[in-house]
């Protein structure tokens, strides 16, 4: 196999980039797509469920896709310096990729309501962290009026760059698979994934029709498995910042998943496109349901994603009980960002650790008391 070289070397005839854009690039993209074996039995369903581990890019999260793009796009116009507003992950992600660039990155977080994890990669990467006494909605909106008024590049998903990288993931999807699933399902927070896993399936959907312009249809950008469907596409929102669901902006949005602690997305429209073209729909997990599936999921089929992520398996699970995702069905969730981003929040649900002398006994009875039984 050739080397990796990231998602925009990989799809470079599917991106808006030339032979003189300056790729700025980690080696994003290319995550795995793990089928839950054991999932499927415990809820007592016949179905296929895959997890399309986007907790396995370079940030641990799936902003480093839309990241590579809009941090390319603006080096390519010349930009010395990059501002977003964020929950966490698109902080780490945007400062790693300006680093990689070699320029200036302004971040704004929520004070105290990031995880531990991304507050330390923001920081480890120099981005100037600047935490605001206020949510993410006021960020968004500071953000959006700061780059007016600085000229500083704006890398929020509203940047359109952003899409474009992140619709890569789901031509991944059907490369992995050879179609599109029944259906996919994912956390809604800022509401831009959703629409550019849209435009990713639409994209692949019409291939057939699209004549290539580099070649008599050899060229290494040929693609054979392309997509004789699209999914139904299910977004889900935590019951403390569920705007979409309920049709109206919150307030003062809680939630344990922080990641999608969003009141007012800045892609609202866009995400309700994908619902209705696909038809779709978008439905609430408490935090209970959503700590229960990360957990369930670390513990039945060893993959660790945070909290927000974890959503879309807390999702599915009540979808398929009450019949709304039928029997049978090739189901991808897509587990937004690694478990390991927020330790805090999978410490507090376990049971602590045992301390004991270092002696070969201790440990045996440890071992006889807690062996599964025969
Ligand atoms: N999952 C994770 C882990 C996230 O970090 C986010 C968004 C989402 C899901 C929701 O995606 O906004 O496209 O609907 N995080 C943003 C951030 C808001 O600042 O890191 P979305």
């Amino acid at each position: 196999m050739a080397h990796y070289l990231g998602l925009i070397e990989n799809y470079r005839d599917r991106l808006p980039v030339d032979e003189n854009t300056p790729v700025v690039s980690l080696c994003e993209g290319n995550t795995p797509l793990i089928e839950l074996k054991n999932l499927p039995q415990r809820l007592g369903k016949n179905v296929r469920i895959y997890a399309k581990f986007e907790g396995l890019n370079p940030t641990g999260s799936f902003k480093d896709r839309g990241m590579t793009m809009a941090v390319t796009k603006a080096v390519e116009a010349g930009a010395k310096a990059i501002i977003c507003a964020s929950t966490g992950n698109t902080s780490a992600a945007a400062a790693a990729y300006a680093a990689r660039a070699g320029i200036a990155c302004f971040v704004l977080i929520p004070e105290g309501k990031i995880a531990l994890g991304k507050l330390a990669q923001a920081m480890m990467h120099g981005a100037l962290v600047i935490q605001i006494r206020g949510n993410f909605d006021d960020g968004m909106r500071l953000v959006q009026l700061a780059a007016e008024t600085t000229g500083v590049a704006l890398v929020n998903s509203i940047n359109p760059f952003r899409p474009q990288g992140q619709k890569t993931v789901a031509f991944e999807v059907i490369e992995a698979l050879g179609d599109a699933p029944d259906y996919h399902a994912l956390p809604v927070g800022n509401a831009g994934n959703i629409g550019a896993h849209w435009a990713g399936y639409s994209e692949m959907a019409c291939e057939q029709t699209k004549a290539c312009a580099y070649c008599d249809g050899k060229c290494p950008f040929h693609r054979e498995k392309l997509a004789t469907r699209r999914p139904i596409m299910v977004g889900y929102q935590a019951s403390g910042a569920a705007p979409i669901v309920h049709g109206k902006p919150v307030e003062n949005p809680e939630t344990v998943a922080t990641a999608i602690r969003i009141g007012n997305p800045a892609s609202w429209e866009l995400a309700l496109n994908a619902q209705r073209e696909s038809g779709g729909w978008f439905a609430e997990c408490t935090d209970e349901e959503i700590l229960a599936a990360q957990k369930l999921l670390a513990q039945t089929e060893g993959v660790f994603c945070e909290p927000a992520s974890a959503i879309s398996i807390a999702g599915i699970t009540k979808d398929l009980e009450e019949g709304r995702i039928r029997e049978g069905a090739t189901i991808v969730c897509t587990l937004t960002g690694h478990g390991l981003k927020d330790p805090d929040t999978a410490i507090g649900q376990c049971v602590k650790p045992l301390t004991v002398d270092a002696e070969l006994p201790e440990i045996e009875r440890l071992i006889r008391q807690n062996l599964p039984k025969a």
